[in-house]
């Protein structure tokens, strides 16, 4: 922890930059096993908002892990400076008016609580979308072969075989992937963000 540091504030604050900028940042947290579908969702909710002028950016797992985070691997204390580094970086984001998309396991509650709170204390909507699939249906769709290795000892600490996964109680949003299309995902989404005043009604443009 540094001491001797002061917080700078800017000369505009968070209301008059989204007016300006027309638009709301937030962010949605995309939570639940590997290959349940998070980052599959995220693209393409991702690839709505641009596609309707709506500023998104994806922040995802795997991709994180080849900079930002890539000292960290998947030990306990690595997962949570992995969720604490990326709360950061999402509020950043929405504070900077862009939708923040995170697709990350982020296998422990208290950690994903920790990013609701890291958000809340700035004024910033944090919505937890759980993408919810069973273990038996994300060891078949197995699309890195890494359930195959994990079952047979070769990864250590894999979330769901050898490492925890505590699924959300409340999440805003509730995904059953092996459910509904990603389309239909889609939707429920954006319905979400309209119900809530976090897009306008007509600002979504639908592919069909
Ligand atoms: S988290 O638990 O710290 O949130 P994160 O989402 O960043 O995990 O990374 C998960 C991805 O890393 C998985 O989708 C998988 O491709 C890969 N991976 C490699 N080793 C592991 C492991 N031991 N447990 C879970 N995922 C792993």
């Amino acid at each position: 922890m540094a001491t001797n540091i002061t917080w700078h504030s800017g000369s505009v604050g968070l209301e008059e930059r989204q007016a300006l900028l027309k638009q709301k940042g937030f962010t949605i947290w995309f939570t639940g096993l590997s290959a349940s579908g998070k980052s599959t969702l995220a693209t393409a909710l991702e690839q709505t908002l641009l596609h309707s002028g709506v500023n998104a950016y994806r922040l995802d797992g795997d991709n994180i892990r080849f900079g930002l985070n890539k000292n960290l691997g998947f030990s306990p204390e690595d997962r949570i400076e992995n969720i604490r580094r990326i709360s950061e970086v999402a509020k950043l984001f929405a504070d900077a008016t862009v939708i923040a998309l995170t697709a990350f396991i982020s296998p422990y509650r208290a950690d994903r609580d920790e990013a609701r709170v890291l958000h809340q204390s700035a004024g910033i909507p944090f919505i937890e979308v759980f993408v919810d699939a069973p273990l038996e249906v994300v060891e078949q769709r197995d699309p890195k072969g890494l359930y195959k290795k994990a079952k047979a000892g070769e990864i250590k600490e894999f979330t769901g075989i050898s490492a925890p996964y505590e699924a959300p109680t409340n999440p805003e949003i509730h995904i059953k992937s092996h459910e509904i299309s990603i389309e239909q995902s889609v939707e429920v989404i954006v319905s979400y963000l309209v119900k809530n005043h976090l897009l306008a009604s007509d600002q979504i443009i639908r592919k069909n």
